[in-house]
């Protein structure tokens, strides 16, 4: 017999199901509440509620602890690249070498776009941002593949997988192209996944271009720690929509309109934005943390604080190192790395921050190292977006083959007027 909550709600008490995770952590599981009682749970900001369970991703916020299907993240980040990473997340195991190579092989065979797609990219704005391009694009991409899109089709799910993580890093690259006014690149086959993508990014048909080995494995180290997150807003996202039954490539441009948002994803530029702020106004750190702790003044300290760790983001620990290394080895010298050392000393010594538990995230040092390899700041999140994609369709595949499924509909408390009668214009 496992452990029940016990709940008194007027007159009535229930008995409520205890479920415990593989790593000890405990649920009360209400989901005949409302068939029992008539009562509902009200939680903004979904602070208190698990809404599935998954085997991919754990967390641990109170310790600091984060690991892919198991694995530490430290691991991974040492000794993992990030496609086989993709196919931990996806497949639930670490690949063998012919299943990483098949993998690997299909998805580089699909980096390319069909030329008539090309021309979408020719209707947006110079300035459009990257983020709008690619949830554009990875949505409008679908309209190609009309035979392959069932979300019950163990065929099509697999080639959309492959198409998705393939063309998302052309579809981005291209959209900083266009903004630039360069030709676009086509994919080439004998470069890795990362590799290939610097090239679409920064090379150009007059000249050869051979990626930096510091700049690709700094970014497929990036990749590697974006990867997954569990159920943040736009794995949520994800969730939510696919529950829909919408196809995939629907499903994965909406996670990125989640994603684009500046307390998730988009934090990342507004990062570099503050730093170069802080730069150029000639403000100190400690100027900055003040107005940041100040109410009535909207600035944040932009790369601080998180929803489930209340201790160091493990990923900012090894991004923050990776930093250091990758500057160090691009011989670059960045008075952002200096703004935003000093800022993270002033923060976590300051009693504001502390006592909330707020330490630097993923997104505080990331964009130091996209600006020392040259990507312009608007296009940050959109590599977060390259990054988290297999995290997205890990979670994807996990909700369609949960014996739980049911398409997500959350209730509400309607606070709104009571019945009221219709008053023609005349009336009013
Ligand atoms: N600077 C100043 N104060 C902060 C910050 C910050 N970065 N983060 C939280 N606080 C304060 C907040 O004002 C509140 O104070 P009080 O209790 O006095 O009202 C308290 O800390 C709790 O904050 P919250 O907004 O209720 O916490 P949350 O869990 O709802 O939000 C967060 C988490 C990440 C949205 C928030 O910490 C934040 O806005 N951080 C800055 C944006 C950012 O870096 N986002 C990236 C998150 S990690 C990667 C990702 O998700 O993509």
């Amino acid at each position: 017999m496992g452990e029940n909550a016990e709940l008194r709600v007027g007159d009535q008490v229930v008995e409520l199901p205890v479920v415990v995770g593989s790593e000890g952590e405990r649920a009360i599981d209400i989901s005949k509440l409302r068939s029992q009682t008539g009562y509902i749970t009200l939680d903004p900001g979904f602070a208190n509620t698990g809404s599935c369970k998954s085997s991919i991703t754990f967390i641990d916020g109170e310790k600091g602890i984060l690991r892919y299907r198991g694995i530490p993240i430290e691991e991974l980040a040492e000794k993992s690249s990030f496609l086989e990473v993709a196919y931990l997340l996806i497949y639930g195991r670490l690949p063998t070498a012919e299943d990483l190579e098949s993998f690997s092989g299909s998805v580089i065979h699909h980096t390319m776009i069909h030329e008539d797609f090309k021309k979408f990219f020719a209707a947006l704005p110079k300035d459009a941002h990257p983020m709008a391009a690619c949830s554009a694009t990875v949505g409008a991409i679908a309209t190609f593949y009309p035979d392959s899109l069932d979300p019950r089709d163990e065929r099509h799910v697999e080639v959309s997988i492959h198409r998705l993580i393939a063309k998302l890093p052309t579809l981005a690259a291209y959209a900083y192209k266009h903004s630039i006014g360069q030709p676009f690149m086509y994919p080439q086959n004998k470069l890795d996944y990362v590799g290939n993508f610097l090239r679409l990014m920064f090379g150009n048909p007059c000249e050869e271009y051979e990626p930096d080995p510091v700049i690709r494995r700094a970014l497929d180290l990036l990749f590697i720690l974006h990867a997954d997150h569990e159920q943040n807003c736009s794995t949520s996202t994800t969730r939510l929509v696919g529950s829909s039954m919408v196809n995939l490539f629907g499903t994965i441009s909406a996670a990125i309109n989640a994603l684009w948002g500046p307390l998730h994803g988009g934090a990342n530029q507004e990062v570099i934005d503050m730093l170069a702020a802080i730069r150029d106004e000639g403000m100190t750190g400690r100027q900055f943390v003040e107005r940041a702790k100040t109410k009535d003044d909207t600035s944040r300290l932009m790369g601080f604080g998180h929803r489930v760790y209340k201790n160091f983001d493990p990923r900012a620990r090894i991004i923050k190192k990776a930093c250091f290394d990758v500057l160090n080895k691009l011989g670059v010298h960045s008075k952002l790395l200096e703004i935003a050392v000093e800022l993270e000393e002033i923060a976590l010594k300051d009693d504001y921050f502390v006592e909330r538990k707020l330490y630097p995230n993923v997104d505080f040092y990331s964009g130091v190292i996209y600006n020392a390899i040259g990507t312009p700041s608007n296009m940050f999140t959109a590599l977060f977006a390259i990054g988290r994609l297999p995290g997205w369709i890990a979670q994807w595949v996990e909700l369609h083959g949960d014996p739980d499924f049911r398409i997500g509909r959350p209730r509400q408390i309607y606070t709104g007027p009571t019945k009221a009668s219709y008053q023609t214009v005349g009336e009013r």
